[in-house]
């Protein structure tokens, strides 16, 4: 139990309360909300009573020079004026799906509970009033028989391991080993015709990727249909239901690494691993982060310095901590984590401790709690990251649009040493991509990028040596860029 004199308030920004923000999904669970800003179509990112965050998905918006203005915001739930007042542009920034606009408002407020209640009463009248049938008319009938034909197999896995419980207990419970063997045999049989799957949903859903109206119709049935038969895989269900607000948060990272077999039940189990083949790349590009942490290291240990590397959304960092664990290191090595996630640091830099120790000073953790925003803005914190030898950032760069993407990956290489790397990983919109089975089934928005798309990042990295290569599964890009040494 804490005592009275021990409560601590905030510190630093939190002192000032700010109003419960819920994201735009807790609110309205259906698209009879429709958002206006100064009469442009936005989409809403979150609200609170006293403010909104949208974003306008129009390539050619540029809110950037509006800060300050104030703008009429409306919101109409299936046509229905919900809300309408002017508000303060307090801040514009770059995201995933298009310009993100913050608003205060200033004479007015949104009454959340009120704008609930009358979107669920609406939401009711528009479901019960349209036949079931309107809904399927957007869904093409080939992702209708390919959503069938996935429960199908799932389903048919699951009744077949049941069966063998039940018959295979003779008089006597079942040896382990053999539970064991049917497991493993229902395993690789699902393997090998989720590929076949995978890639019908690819091509499927691939040919409307472009059309945002058909996306959402076939994401819409596929919540229905599909997600909830997945939702007993913990990796599913995680990255669906994203606890901590945000997707590809570092438990999902480490469920990933560790590859161990998880889920209440097998059923649970084999759905998990379905979601772990899915998510094989993000282990993949680790290994590959992984190798040029241990070149870096080795080449400066040759000019007898020590290798300093920075990794940027570096969630648990297992590459880290696989280096730190080998017997012996090839050199000295300082590293510097940098995450908007204290959580993840704590697990990083724990996980981390007994090998440090060990190591005895041959190798040192820094962590950094600090978004990637802070850390390109802030003199003092560009200060104390200091030149890097490498630097790296998978996982992240995939949320921005190309502009933003180029602005980071700059401020990134302006802090590499001649001679340095820097990395940038990136989905890669291969022919088998993850977009289908992580936007559609887990509804985790990623960009996929061409090679071309990847290499159009560094355009503001003069003199960068720039390659970009695929990992072993064909579905991560890595971007490198090298810093040429000094002359
Ligand atoms: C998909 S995970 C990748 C983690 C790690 N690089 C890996 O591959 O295992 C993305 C990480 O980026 C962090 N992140 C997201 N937005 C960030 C931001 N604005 N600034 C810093 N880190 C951020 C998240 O907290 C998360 O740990």
């Amino acid at each position: 139990m804490k005592h009275y004199e021990s409560l601590a308030g905030g510190s630093g920004r939190s002192v000032y309360y700010r109003a419960r923000r819920l994201r735009a999904a807790e609110v309205f669970s259906s698209e009879l909300a429709v958002a206006r800003l100064d009469g442009r179509p936005v989409q809403i990112e979150n609200l609170s009573m006293s403010g909104i965050a949208l974003i306008d998905g129009d390539a050619n918006a540029d809110w950037s020079e509006r800060a300050g203005d104030s703008v009429p915001v409306e919101i109409t739930l299936g046509g229905e004026t919900a809300f309408s007042s002017p508000g303060l542009i307090c801040r514009v920034e770059e995201a995933a799906r298009g310009q993100l606009v913050g608003i205060r408002f200033v004479d007015d407020f949104l009454d959340m509970a009120a704008l609930i209640r009358r979107h669920e009463q609406l939401l009711l009248k528009f479901d019960l009033d349209r036949p079931a049938d309107v809904e399927l008319e957007a869904v093409p009938g080939a992702y209708r028989t390919l959503c069938a034909d996935v429960i199908h197999l799932l389903r048919r896995q699951k009744a077949l391991l049941a069966r063998f419980r039940v018959r295979a207990n003779g008089h006597a419970p079942i040896p382990p080993e053999d539970m064991e063997d049917a497991y493993r045999a229902c395993e690789a049989g699902l393997l090998r015709d989720w590929k076949t799957l995978w890639q019908r949903g690819e091509d499927i859903v691939g040919a409307f990727a472009h059309d945002s109206v058909q996306v959402r119709a076939i994401k819409r049935f596929t919540e229905q249909v599909l997600t909830p038969e997945f939702m007993d895989g913990p990796i599913w269900q995680r990255s669906f239901e994203k606890p901590l607000g945000y997707p590809g948060d570092f438990k999902i990272m480490r469920m990933v690494y560790a590859w161990a077999r998880e889920g209440k039940d097998p059923y649970g189990q084999l759905l998990h691993r379905l979601g772990l083949e899915v998510a094989e790349c993000i282990a993949t590009r680790m290994v590959l982060v992984q190798q040029s942490i241990a070149e870096t290291i080795r080449r400066r240990a040759k000019a007898g310095e020590v290798a300093r590397i920075a990794s940027l959304g570096c969630g648990p960092a297992k590459e880290v901590q696989n280096i730190l664990q080998a017997s012996r290191l090839d050199g000295a090595a300082a590293f510097t984590l940098i995450d908007q996630e204290e959580e993840a640091l704590a697990h990083a830099y724990e996980e981390a401790m007994p090998n440090l120790a060990r190591l005895g000073g041959q190798a040192s953790v820094n962590c950094l709690h600090l978004s990637f925003r802070q850390l390109l803005s802030g003199r003092a914190v560009a200060e104390a990251l200091g030149p890097q030898d490498m630097i790296y950032a998978v996982g992240l760069v995939d949320y921005f649009r190309e502009r933003q993407a180029q602005r980071l990956i700059a401020g990134l290489y302006g802090h590499v040493e001649p001679g340095g790397l820097l990395m940038i990983g990136n989905m890669a919109d291969s022919a088998l991509s993850n977009y289908w089975p992580m936007e559609f089934i887990a509804d985790w928005n990623v960009i996929y990028r061409s090679r071309e798309e990847m290499q159009r990042l560094a355009a503001d990295c003069a003199g960068a040596e720039v390659t970009v290569r695929p990992d072993r599964t064909g579905r991560v890009w890595m971007l490198q860029l090298r810093r040429p040494d000094a002359a």
